[in-house]
């Protein structure tokens, strides 16, 4: 009899077809599995568990796990939904799946960017009213992002793949982050130490930060008040990262051209003022939502459960 696990989440059917040739492998017909369902689902000596970020496993869901439960694979490569202490505690194996959304985040965050800078939503909304009215060429421009300097705030892999985009739209780079990059991560990026000595220096910022006590609210009204008038923010990575105050006011004031937002503190209910800025280009968490990408990421959370319940090592443990 194959292990049994649970695929909490709605995933692609490629990812569920594999699913269940290789395990007795609990589906969910069309959404996420709440956390009584999930917890209802593992509790007949399921061995794994496949969840998303959007779905909670705090210390208390955790402790009610069945200890048949070896792995929790999340089809995510940000894991601030997992209390990492307590599944270490417990014995668990939590894995993430870093490196297969790399290149759409990137994207993303390059959609974003264009999006804020040549106002997309204006262009949108125009178009959708049915654009009845002549512009003259005063009216309606956006900003070129040849020639900025765009800051990253984190050169890991989506920075680095967000610099490599950016350089095509001739763009140059500065970055800040724990540590500075080795030259061949770097490609000629120029290294801050602190974000603060970064931001004077950007006309366009994106955020590629893992959420946590040290990244909390980072851009605050302090920060966002150091770039200079007319930059242009954008974040891709987690809504945590911003003092959603601060953003609003700086998008109202003009102090900020734009913002290019996938993320926010709230999802899905995400503050209703940031809708009424017109310069605010918004998308709902999306960074990862292609065809190739989520059947990517869920391929490889089947791989690390499938390497699990071998009795073998994870391919992307949390920790070793
Ligand atoms: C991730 O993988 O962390 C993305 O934000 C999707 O949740």
């Amino acid at each position: 009899m194959p292990p049994k696990i649970v695929i909490a989440i709605k995933t692609v059917p490629a990812v569920e077809q594999r699913a269940s040739a290789l395990f007795d492998a609990v589906l969910v017909p069309e959404r996420d599995m709440s956390v009584d369902e999930m917890l209802e689902a593992v509790r007949h000596e399921a061995r794994g568990l496949m969840i998303t970020s959007s779905q909670s496993m705090r210390a208390d869901i955790i402790a009610r796990l069945p200890p048949s439960v070896e792995i929790v694979a999340t089809s995510s490569v940000g894991y601030e939904h997992i209390d990492v202490e307590a599944a270490k505690n417990r014995g668990l194996i939590v894995t993430n799946t870093p490196g297969v959304l790399t290149d759409s985040t990137a994207d993303m965050t390059l959609l974003l960017i264009l999006g804020a800078c040549r106002r997309a939503r204006d262009y949108i909304h125009i178009m959708e009213e049915g654009w009845r009215r002549g512009f003259n060429q005063s009216q309606m421009l956006g900003i070129d992002p040849r020639g900025k300097t765009l800051g990253i705030v984190g050169l890991g892999r989506i920075g680095q793949a967000v610099a490599a985009r950016a350089r095509a739209f001739g763009m140059s780079i500065a970055y800040t982050g724990p540590q500075r990059q080795p030259p061949e991560s770097e490609q000629g990026a120029q290294y801050f130490p602190s974000l603060a000595e970064m931001l004077p220096h950007c006309q366009i910022l994106t955020l590629h930060a893992p959420a946590g006590q040290q990244t909390k609210a980072m851009m605050n009204a302090a920060m966002f008040a150091l770039l200079p008038r007319g930059a242009v923010f954008v974040n891709a990575a987690r809504g945590s990262l911003v003092d959603e105050e601060a953003l609003i006011a700086a998008l109202t004031s003009g102090h900020l051209f734009a913002a290019g937002l996938d993320v926010f503190q709230n999802e899905p209910a995400y503050d209703l003022r940031l809708r009424d800025c017109p310069n605010a280009f918004l998308t709902p968490h999306m960074g990862s939502a292609t065809v190739q990408t989520r059947s990517a990421m869920g391929m490889r959370a089947l791989d690390n459960i499938s390497a699990v319940l071998a009795g073998g090592t994870p391919i992307d443990p949390l920790w070793r």
